[in-house]
This record gives structure tokens, sequence and C-alpha cells, in this order.
């Protein structure tokens, strides 16, 4: 049997899944789950004031803790995402989302206005912003799907 016809182009991009680095395992030992928890709450919260609100469900406390499941384990913690909801497939999960370059950058400004206080909101490494910074810059030209 053929696939189902998508109901959109899907946009690829060139390149393979980013490669980089992980963040450091140093940013979950100064912050905790509970910082990391925290931090995915004031994302989402920008999240809700910003152009790509609709992307996302109506219950953004519900996203906000699955983005942290997630962020934990990459952060070397627990393996609380995949326990919890299987194996990332992170590109794949957000096919159905109109992703263009224009929604990358407010979601990266979004999370770049959390980080900018998270040294003193959460005990997020200052040192360690960075590094972070360029994980999310990569990981999310791999989730743009829309030219
Ligand atoms: C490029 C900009 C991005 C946009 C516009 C975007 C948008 C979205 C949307 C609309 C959802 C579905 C809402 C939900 O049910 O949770 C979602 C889920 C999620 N996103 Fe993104 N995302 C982006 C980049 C990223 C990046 C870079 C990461 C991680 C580094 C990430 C991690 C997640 C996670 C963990 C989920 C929850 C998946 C699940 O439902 O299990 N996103 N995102």
């Amino acid at each position: 049997m053929p696939p189902p016809p998508r109901s959109r182009p899907i946009h690829t991009p060139l390149g393979p899944p980013p490669q980089g680095p992980p963040p450091s395992p140093a940013i979950l030992a100064a912050m905790g789950e509970d910082g990391v928890a925290r931090m995915l709450s004031d994302f989402y919260a920008q999240l809700e004031q910003s152009e790509i609100r609709a992307l996302f469900p109506d219950d953004l406390q519900a996203a906000a803790n699955r983005s942290a499941c997630f962020f934990i384990q990459v952060l070397g913690g627990r393996p609380l995402y995949s326990q919890r909801y299987g194996p990332p497939r992170m590109r794949q999960k957000h096919e159905p989302f109109e992703i263009d370059a224009a929604a990358r950058a407010t979601w990266l400004a979004a999370f770049d206005r959390v980080l900018e206080r998270a040294p003193a909101a959460y005990a997020f490494p200052p040192e360690q912003l960075p590094g972070f910074r360029a994980f999310l810059q990569s990981f999310s030209g791999w989730m743009v799907n829309a030219v």
C-alpha cells in the first residue's frame, strides 16, 4: 500500500541531523531536575506570548512538562522522556507542525529571554550558556520542516 498523501510538502534540511556534542551534564548538576522543569515552564510562558502560540496545544503546562523530561534526559539525567513517551524522534514529532525559519527564530528568541536570567533564576552555570545556546541553534535547525 502506498503511504497516505501528506497534507503539505515536508521540507527536509540539507545535511545530516545535528552532530554536535550534547549540552554539559554540569548544567543539570547545578540546577537539579526542579530547576530544569522551572526553566521549561518559563520558556513555555514565553511561547504563550509569542507569534507561534497557535502551533502549541491548549495545555501548555503539559507540553512544558514533556519538554522538561526531554531536557533532563539530554542533560545526562534520568531517561524520563524515553520512559514516559518512547524514543524521542524529535524531527518526526515536529512534522505535524509547520515550522519555518521564522518560527525557529521566534522559538530561539523566546528561549534566549529565559536564558538571560537563567543563572539568577535557576542557578544555570553561566559558563555553560554558550554551549547550551549552540546546542539549541543546531538542534532547532533540524526541526525546520517548511520553507
Ligand atoms: C525550531 C523551532 C521549534 C518549534 C517551532 C517547535 C514547536 C513545537 C511544537 C508545536 C510542539 C508540539 C507541542 C506539544 O505537544 O508539546 C513541540 C514539541 C516538543 N518540542 Fe519543539 N519546537 C522547536 C524546536 C525544538 C527544539 C530545538 C527542541 C529540543 C532541543 C524541541 C523539543 C520539543 C519537545 C521535547 C517536545 C515535546 C514532544 C512530545 O510531545 O512528546 N523543540 N515543539
